[in-house]
């Protein structure tokens, strides 16, 4: 689909969802959340379109949400106070465009009008636009976790960013997110996620530093190494999107650290579609920013990341 160059461009998010427990507990990401909820809806922004990590298809492509009444799968370690009464708000009018933006790119689209909600996007929708979120539409995975199938869903997707069509893309996987490395004891015997008895892993912190290396380059020009402190926002000084994105994100699956980093493909899938939706020509100058993340059961980096601005 062509796109109109003059038209600015609304920016992505890649959001880290964590644990269940992000749904209830106070912390950097959530707050970082809100923010972008609210300047979203300060922007106008009318539909929503989400990939996550917990929905895949075996069938050739991918499936759309179309559920107009979907239910919300519930969400162990939190009180249902905090999201059984939130009311979801599907956008089964978008599944049309969406479709046909993704068959124009050679991928084939389904809409199911079954599925219910998982927490990885309703967690996140909630602490974004806990008055209410825009119509939202979810995208599933492909089973095959095919780094470039996936990149491909994004820049199929890429002329809804325009500004025009009041659109905002979210991804939410994790930034270092591997369930068999985590330290899960503090939050199974005590309710504490945020506990770290020891300092996170070395494969943890290396991946946890490509993944900011390739979504906010040359930060340190910004802040310089000697000055950087836990909870400090990180911004790239240089463009992070472009092609060069596609090569940086979908490399990153083949990084020494990634088996370490992500035991399974799924929370990864995000950053591959987002790393679409940012990688055509006209991306290159696109602002990246880390403004928030946490470390939870020791080993699980929560990074919240936007590329490009208002
Ligand atoms: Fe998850």
């Amino acid at each position: 689909m062509a796109i109109d160059k003059t038209e600015p461009m609304n920016p992505v998010h890649l959001f880290s969802h964590g644990s269940t427990m992000m749904l209830g507990e106070e912390c950097l990401s959530g707050d970082y959340w809100k923010k972008c909820g609210d300047e979203a809806l300060a922007q106008g922004i009318e539909h929503v379109v989400m990939m996550g990590a917990h929905w895949a298809t075996s069938l050739p492509g991918i499936l759309i949400s179309a559920n107009p009444k979907p239910e919300k799968s519930p969400v162990a370690y939190v009180d249902p106070a905090k999201y059984k009464s939130y009311k979801l708000n599907p956008d089964v009018g978008m599944v049309p465009t969406i479709k046909s933006h993704l068959e124009a790119g050679g991928i084939t689209a389904t809409a199911d009008p079954t599925f219910n909600w998982i927490h990885d996007t309703y967690l996140i929708l909630i602490r974004m636009f806990p008055g209410g979120s825009p119509p939202t539409t979810l995208l599933s995975m492909n089973h095959s976790y095919d780094p470039h199938f996936h990149m491909s869903v994004g820049a199929a997707l890429r002329p809804l960013r325009e500004k025009k069509h009041k659109t905002l893309f979210v991804g939410s996987g994790g930034a270092v997110h591997n369930l068999y490395r985590n330290i899960w004891e503090p939050m199974f015997l005590y309710r504490d996620n945020f506990a770290r008895v020891n300092p996170p892993g070395s494969w943890a912190l290396d991946f946890r530093q490509e993944v900011i290396d390739t979504i906010c380059p040359a930060y340190e020009e910004e802040v310089p190494m000697e000055k950087a402190s836990y909870g400090k926002k990180i911004v790239g000084k240089k463009g992070c999107g472009g092609l060069m994105l596609r090569r940086k994100a979908t490399s990153l699956m083949k990084h020494p650290m990634y088996r370490e980093a992500h035991a399974t493909d799924d929370h990864f899938m995000a950053t591959m579609f987002v790393a679409g939706l940012c990688g055509g020509e006209g991306d290159e100058d696109m602002r990246g920013e880390m403004g928030a993340e946490d470390w939870e059961l020791t080993n699980m980096c929560n990074a919240q990341f936007t590329l490009g601005a208002y």
